[in-house]
């Protein structure tokens, strides 16, 4: 009752999704993610909805990068299609893509709604309108190989210095027993969103803010934020290797999980990878909260997260909703949390022991998740790419050495300046 379509930016979309399913009329169509699990835990929940109602589903999967899924997700919907009903959306997205979705708030009982994150139903809604349903949330955090910090005599670092200086002790030492591949730190370095996330976190933890403030004024240009790319900058060809530039998440988890890093900046749902039964690495990975830069900084990660939401071109709407509302629920969330590691939305699955006794990590670091940093999608709406594009594009130029952190900041504060005429 399931079938799976693939699509990437550029395809024909009419044409590829009606190719693959002929009854299209008859059929829903969700987008999901294909990182990690992703693809196999959606496949799975909607052949269980599809079991229940008798209603086939044609699980479409879409690009890795959620740079490229937004681009192939604005060509769909500028063009009003119908072919897909269900849209798996990034928690900066609400602004941007909004107008396209239904208000699903009354599909939901209110108790339903008030079980979620109430920062994430806030973010979702627009104009009063709640445009998707929170899924599973999102925050970067560090993983360590415990094993090699116990046999190299670290503790798990608590500061960026630390990290790096543990790093290279580790990398150094087992380069010389034999181990050549061994780096000390992986992270997402290529130019698009998870560049974004990254460096928010390095900035964010030296106290340099996140890029544009609450009352919407680009304050990124400043001499915390200019530290923190200058030390993240200071890793590559170091502890990091050259080719951190062009890794996305699976790129890093790919190293990490052969054994060839000591340390990993990821999101949560690497973890159940990493101790999966064919993992190398299988429990000997530790994870903490992302090291802080300052004093004043903060040990935080960006947040991030998965939506789903209904498009207004649907030709079926209420089986639609109806899908959405089963994906979202308890006992769907709690499934992703325990064969994928994908954080729940609903707050009480961080009080269920089997929940916890799959991620325990998901307890210890609540506060982590809770209180992880947004970027400035709120603030910046439909601009919110834009200043994306160009936050992480001035990043990529001081990580690859063709522009020191100082001049990349104070070009793109003009850049983002002009660009915030729009939005304040
Ligand atoms: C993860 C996050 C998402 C973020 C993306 C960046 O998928 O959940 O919010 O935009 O990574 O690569």
């Amino acid at each position: 009752m399931a079938t799976t379509t693939s699509l990437a930016v550029g395809a024909l979309v009419g044409a590829a999704v009606l190719a693959a399913t002929p009854a299209a009329a008859q059929q829903l169509a969700i987008s999901c993610g294909a990182v990690g699990q992703e693809l196999k835990l959606c496949r799975d929940g909607v052949a269980a909805w599809s079991a229940e109602t008798g209603v086939a589903v044609d699980v479409v999967s879409t690009p890795n990068s959620t740079s490229e899924r937004l681009a192939l997700y604005q060509q769909m919907l500028a063009s009003g299609s119908a072919d897909i009903d269900v849209y798996q959306i990034d928690v900066i997205w609400p602004g941007i893509l909004g107008a396209h979705f239904v208000d699903l708030a009354p599909a939901f009982e209110p108790a339903t709604l008030d079980g979620h994150f109430r920062t994430i139903i806030e973010n979702n809604t627009v104009d009063g309108e709640l445009k998707a349903i929170p899924w599973f949330t999102d925050a970067g955090v560090l993983y360590y190989r415990r094993d090699l910090l116990e046999a190299h005599g670290h503790e798990p670092p608590t500061t960026w210095e630390e990290m790096a200086t543990v790093a290279a002790e580790v990398q150094a030492a087992e380069r010389a027993a034999g181990n050549e591949r061994m780096t000390g730190y992986v992270f997402q370095g290529n130019a698009y969103e998870g560049l974004t996330c990254n460096a928010l976190e390095w900035i964010h933890s030296h106290g340099g803010g996140r890029i544009v403030n609450d009352a919407g004024e680009v304050t990124v240009d400043n001499p915390d934020a200019v530290a923190a790319l200058e030390e993240a900058a200071s890793w590559v060809g170091e502890i990091t290797p050259q080719g951190v530039l062009a890794y996305q998440e699976e790129e890093a988890r790919g190293v990490f999980q052969a054994g060839h890093a000591v340390f990993m900046r990821n999101w949560p749902y690497a973890w159940a990878l990493a101790n999966a039964e064919d993992s190398p690495i299988k429990g000997k990975v530790g994870v903490s909260a992302l090291p802080k830069g300052a004093e004043d900084g903060a040990r935080t990660g960006t947040l991030g997260g998965w939506n789903l939401a209904v498009s207004r071109y649907s030709d079926m709407r209420e089986e639609a909703m109806d899908l959405v509302a089963f994906l979202a629920s308890y006992e769907e969330q709690k499934r992703r949390a325990i064969e994928g590691a994908y954080n729940p939305t609903i707050a009480a699955l961080y009080e269920d022991a089997e929940v916890l006794e799959a991620n325990p990590f998901f307890g210890e670091l609540f506060d982590t998740f809770v209180n992880a940093v947004a970027r400035p999608s709120d603030v910046t709406g439909a601009r919110y790419n834009q200043v994306s594009t160009e936050f992480w594009n001035a990043t990529h130029n001081t990580l690859n050495g063709s522009m020191s952190a100082d001049r990349a900041l104070s070009q793109l504060e003009r850049k983002l300046e002009r660009l915030s005429r729009t939005w304040r």
